[in-house]
Formats: C-alpha cells, sequence, structure tokens
C-alpha cells in the first residue's frame, strides 16, 4: 500500500504548486520591495509552501512561525489557542502570514485582530488555497494561489491526525479514511 492509495482526486500537482508559488512570488516581490516584510507561517501546515514560495521572493523578507489550534479531526472550531507566539515584536512592521488552505476564516481572524493590536504597520495573507464554500467570518485575503471546492484535502504540509504532510502534492482523501 502506498500513501497514494488513500487519495481519491489530485487536486493540485507538484508543477502545478510551483507554478502558483512563482507568481504569488513575484506579485510579493512588486508589493513589497524594500519593506523587508516578515512573513509569518502558521504551523505546520504552511511549511512547505513557506519554503517554495519564499525562492520566488526577490527582495529582502524575514520570516517567523506561530502555532494556533482551532481544528481536531476535519472539522474547524472558532476557538483560537496560541501554541508558539512570534520571536520578535511585528510593531510597525508589514506582516505576511503565509497560510496553507482558508476554511471557515476563523483562525487567520482572530491572529489579524491580535497582530493589529500589536501595531503592525500592514498585514496580509497569501494563502495557496481558498475553500470559499466553507467561509464563516469575512478575512481579506490579498493573494490566492487557487480556489478549491469544499472536501478534506491532504499532502504538501496539510495532515489528517497528523499524517500525508509529506505527500509532494495536494490531494482529496478518500472518505473512508477519515469517516
Ligand atoms: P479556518 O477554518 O480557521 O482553518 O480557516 C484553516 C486551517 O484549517 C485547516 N484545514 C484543513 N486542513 N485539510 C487539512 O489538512 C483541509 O481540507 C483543511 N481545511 C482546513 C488548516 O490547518 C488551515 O490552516
Ligand atoms: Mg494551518
Amino acid at each position: 500500500m502506498t500513501l497514494r492509495n488513500d487519495i481519491s482526486d489530485i487536486v493540485l500537482s507538484e508543477e502545478k504548486i510551483i507554478s502558483l508559488a512563482k507568481s504569488l512570488g513575484e506579485k510579493i516581490t512588486e508589493d513589497y520591495k524594500d519593506k523587508n516584510p516578515l512573513l509569518v507561517g502558521l504551523l505546520k501546515g504552511s511549511i512547505m509552501f513557506m519554503g517554495d514560495l519564499i525562492k520566488y521572493i526577490d527582495t529582502h523578507v524575514e520570516i517567523d512561525f506561530m502555532d494556533v489550534s482551532s481544528y481536531s479531526g476535519t472539522k474547524s472550531s472558532g476557538d483560537v489557542k496560541i501554541i508558539k507566539d512570534l520571536n520578535q515584536s511585528v510593531e510597525d512592521r508589514h506582516i505576511l502570514f503565509v497560510e496553507d488552505i482558508i476554511d471557515t476564516g476563523q483562525t487567520l481572524n482572530a491572529i489579524i485582530d491580535l497582530i493589529e493590536y500589536r501595531k503592525a504597520a500592514s498585514v496580509e495573507i497569501v494563502t495557496l488555497l481558498d475553500k470559499p464554500a466553507n467561509r464563516k467570518v469575512d478575512v481579506d485575503v490579498k493573494y490566492v494561489g487557487t480556489e478549491i471546492p469544499d472536501g478534506f484535502v491532504v499532502g504538501y504540509g496539510l495532515d489528517f491526525d497528523e499524517k500525508y504532510r509529506n505527500l509532494p502534492y495536494i490531494g482529496l482523501l478518500k472518505p473512508e479514511i477519515y469517516q
């Protein structure tokens, strides 16, 4: 049995992911020239996307990570808990959140409020995937790789119960695996 057996469809291939990272990186390069933005990845789902995205940003950036939890199993809850905070101050910094997927929007909504309260100069979001069908709160997402329909996806950092993060592509998990 390979991991591929648990995937019904490949939603984004490795090649497609790289081409999306490249075009988002180019836009971010334009918008953040000489602003020395702090890219904040949300652990753990964003690790692969952070790694690929920054290769295509051709201006100085710094990176950091936060770990927040709002998710257990396959359903999102409004509860956001900070497990690991940033290592530095965001005051007067341009903050760009790097997300794997935006689903209900609740996680980022809560964290953006916190970062604004800490007096960031600006706060924007880049996400590889957007599932607008599931949105519960409004979030303004400046950079979106691609929209995907509702359905539980794994791979490229995204997990189901901590598994499948190591797949190099994004795939739809067969419902019999999580039901
Ligand atoms: P919200 O709902 O607050 O949550 O926008 C975003 C976070 O929820 C996780 N998430 C998923 N994880 N497959 C996953 O592996 C999915 O289809 C999925 N949808 C949401 C993810 O951690 C994201 O950062
Ligand atoms: Mg996440």
